[in-house]
């Protein structure tokens, strides 16, 4: 599952948090984690909660995802990795424009593009550091076809 689709489709579903969540999408900032988590958490129920194993896409990007994730799902659930592709900006900024052209996203053009990437480097990168440093992460040369 996908934080980032998860949010785009509680926007679109007439949510009273659509407004919201749209408002941090157009900016590259990190909606508030008792939103995403507990869009996650429905998800992974609606997929089936036992002995399930399951990949989530754009998640956690910054110290407020891991903090509400461990406050709510931390005894429920056990972290096996992270999967990080790297990419550098010129390569990122060259797809997303590319996708611009399709995808209807609010967040695909160069004015967000350069908010998310200062978001990933001040909040992500860190966190990514840290599970580098446990031993968790899995990285791959995202810049190839
Ligand atoms: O991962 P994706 O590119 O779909 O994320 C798009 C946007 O969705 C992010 O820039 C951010 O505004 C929001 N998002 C979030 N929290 C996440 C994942 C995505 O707020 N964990
Ligand atoms: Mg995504």
């Amino acid at each position: 599952m996908s934080a980032g689709d998860l949010l785009r489709a509680e926007r679109d579903s007439g949510s009273p948090n659509g407004d919201l969540i749209n408002s941090y999408i157009a900016e590259g900032k990190i909606v508030p984690i008792e939103i995403t988590c507990n869009l996650i958490k429905k998800a992974m129920e609606r997929a089936g909660w036992d002995k399930r194993t399951y990949l989530i896409d754009g998640f956690p990007r910054s110290d407020d995802n891991c903090r509400g994730w461990n406050e709510v799902m931390g005894d429920k659930t056990e972290l096996a990795g992270v999967v990080y592709f790297e990419a550098d900006e010129a390569t990122m900024t060259d797809r997303i424009l590319a996708r611009a052209a399709t995808s209807g996203r609010v967040d695909d053009n160069i004015e967000t593009l350069k908010k998310r990437f200062a978001q990933f480097n001040k909040e992500q990168l860190p966190i990514i550091m840290k599970f580098t440093q446990e031993g968790k992460v899995i990285k791959i040369n995202a810049c190839q076809t």
